[in-house]
């Protein structure tokens, strides 16, 4: 089967902790295109004092990712979104265009800290919520408080949170209990995407391939479906 999304990628040439070069880019999305993937959105880091590549050099160098997506496939497509380290002044940053949402919608990849406060993740994204963005929580496997309290992940929805895991966390490459902690959520209908978050071909490389074949496994390829294409779909036609 062809056609996966891929909502949650590193692939822009020196801009983050990403590729270092095009020629490795070349390598992720070839790899992505060999697993399925037809459509990326790719998101490099947005974070105050680590990674603030302007403006200018990020649309630059997605250029070069665009031109070698279409020497691998006439089908690939690659679409700039980016994944937003949220802070104070995200909403005035997303409302003047200093960064991009996802390809352009009202839908915002949105990144905590690992030990991220209730308080603090809850008010962010109701701002974001009532601004009309619609927040996507980053591998939300990685923070503490959602780890210990899968009632903090419901509430989050409840309000309007949608929720995107790492293929890597799923499959068991960050451990077992972040495999375990995935497939409860998986199970309890707590997540609307599954993103590679690949930044390399080492140990953050692309694993949507493996991905699909284990959650054909474990749910059904009707649920695959829904998560990596219906669900991408529907945020790109911003529904
Ligand atoms: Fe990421």
């Amino acid at each position: 089967m062809i056609g996966y999304y891929d909502i949650h990628t590193h692939i822009i040439p020196g801009v983050d902790d990403g590729p270092r070069s095009i020629e490795l880019s070349r390598q992720i999305l070839q790899q992505e295109y060999d697993d399925g993937v037809r459509t990326i959105i790719c998101t490099s880091h947005w974070r105050r004092g680590m990674f603030e590549p302007s403006m200018r050099r990020l649309l630059a160098n997605f250029e070069q990712v665009k031109e070698v997506a279409k020497e691998i496939g006439d089908d690939l497509t690659v679409l700039l979104g980016c994944e937003f380290h949220v802070n104070m002044e995200m909403i005035e940053t997303l409302k003047n265009g200093e960064r991009p949402t996802m390809a352009q919608t009202r839908y915002v990849l949105a990144e905590f800290k690992n030990n991220v406060e209730k308080k603090y993740m809850r008010e962010r994204c109701y701002a974001l919520l009532t601004h009309g963005y619609q927040p996507i929580l980053a591998h939300p496997e990685r923070y503490d408080v959602i780890r210990k309290d899968v009632d903090f992940l419901r509430d989050l929805i409840k309000m309007g949170c949608y929720v995107q895991i790492n293929s890597q966390s799923v499959l068991g490459d960050d451990g077992f209990f972040m495999k375990l902690f995935c497939k409860k959520i998986i199970r309890e209908n707590l997540v609307h995407f599954i993103g590679s978050d690949a930044h390399d071909m080492d140990k953050r490389r692309p694993t949507m391939g493996r991905c699909v074949q284990y959650l054909d496994k474990l749910m059904g390829p009707e649920y695959t479906r829904r998560i990596l294409i219906d669900n991408p779909k529907k945020l790109l036609s911003d529904n």
